[in-house]
């Protein structure tokens, strides 16, 4: 079954005396949860993503748009009769009950014929809590449990009754790095084996890219750009994209494109055939830069990084927006530095350029870009 967002939008009205006007969370968002998939939805706090998930389990109705669950139309359809299981970013656990009565709440609302026996509805509670590894705390009250066990109990609790849709609002955020690690692979492992279509809001880009089939990135309340992550990271739509995706992040320059060259401080860098003409800006990843002697790019080298696998090179050049650029190469790759400096040819499918205005994408010829 595929979940459907048609242009939604949803406006808060504004409160108080002294209120500036509404504010507008979400603005003709559309895309699709595709049956067995799990979408990453992304972007930086108060970019709609809560609001959004709200919409679809019910809970805020939106000022205009539709939304689907297959054929089904469920805009107007309230919340328990959704199927709609979901962790919520400040996910509350009911406090009086235990572990176990937690998990069993959903089972237990259930109403006639979709209402499992005692027995069935204790076995799904029990198989849940093994599949998050939470089996052994099941008579503890949630006040007993450290923030991470919580977190656990609370995704317990949205798969127990098998729902429809399954919506994940920062579900990691109080895990530690290797907790977080093993939530999220065994979060995507369930979801595979279930199939159950699921919408997992992140702001940690990085997580979304990992386990995602599909990624929407979203700013003030606007879809920015959808896809596959890779296909995302390769080809983005625009620099707030660029930006967004990738750790290290993309590097930014200010340039010009003049005669069919890209020009970084004056000097030609890369042909690109095709550009629109003038002033842009530059996004080169970290890994488009191949050391070459007599490259293009001559930088200022501050400190090498070895990282095994890969060596990272801190650089400045006078075009650049931060005071430093990264470069990352392969650990066999040298790059050989001369009095401080480093020179540089560039990977033209790892360099992307921008219009200054809009800060839209401007394409240009790249045999080696994949799909451009
Ligand atoms: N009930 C509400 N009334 C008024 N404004 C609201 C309400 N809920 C959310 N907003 C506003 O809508 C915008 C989007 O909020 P939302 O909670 O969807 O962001 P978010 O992307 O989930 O952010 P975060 O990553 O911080 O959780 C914000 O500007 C927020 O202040
Ligand atoms: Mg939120």
């Amino acid at each position: 079954m595929n979940i459907t967002l048609e242009n939604l939008t949803k406006r808060f009205p504004a409160r108080g005396r002294k209120a500036q006007g509404e504010t507008v969370a979400v603005k003709d968002l559309s895309f699709e949860i595709p049956d067995g998939m799990l979408v990453g939805l992304l972007g930086p706090s108060g970019c709609g993503k809560s609001t959004t998930l709200n919409m679809i389990c019910g809970l805020e109705a939106p000022s205009e748009g539709k939304i689907f669950f297959g054929e089904e139309e469920v805009t107007h359809l309230p919340p328990e009769l959704r199927g709609v299981g979901m962790v919520f970013q400040n996910y509350a656990l009911y406090p009086h009950m235990t572990v176990l009565q937690n998990i069993l709440f959903p089972l237990e609302n259930l109403k006639g014929e979709e209402r499992p026996s005692r027995s069935e509805m204790r076995e799904r509670a029990l198989e849940t809590a093994r599949l998050v590894q939470i089996e052994e705390l099941l008579d503890r009250r949630p006040k007993e449990l450290s923030g991470g066990q919580q977190q656990r109990v609370a995704i317990a609790r949205a798969l127990v009754k098998m729902p429809r849709v399954l919506l994940l609002d920062e579900p990691l955020s109080n895990l530690d790095a290797r907790l977080r690690l093993q939530t999220r692979e065994e979060i995507c492992k369930i979801q595979k084996k279930t199939g159950i279509p699921t919408l997992f809001v992140t702001h940690d880009q990085e997580e979304a890219m990992s386990i995602s089939d599909r990624i929407v990135v979203m700013k003030e309340g606007v879809l920015m750009q959808q896809g596959r992550p890779q296909e995302v990271y390769d080809n983005p739509a625009n620099l707030f994209v660029a930006k967004f995706l990738g750790t290290p992040p993309i590097n930014v320059l200010e340039g010009e494109v003049s005669g069919g060259m890209l020009r970084l401080d004056g000097q030609p860098v890369l042909p690109v055939p095709g550009a629109e003409e003038g002033p842009v800006y530059v996004g080169i990843r970290p890994e488009g830069f191949r050391p070459d002697a007599d490259g293009p790019m001559a930088c200022g080298l501050n400190r090498v990084e070895v990282l095994g696998r890969e060596t990272s090179m801190v650089c400045t050049h006078p075009a650049c927006q931060a005071d430093t650029l990264r470069a990352i190469l392969r650990s066999e790759e040298e790059a050989e530095a001369q009095s401080g400096q480093v020179r540089f040819s560039l990977r033209p499918e790892k360099v992307f350029l921008f219009r200054r205005s809009s800060e839209e994408r401007i394409r240009f010829d790249c045999p080696a870009r994949a799909g451009a």
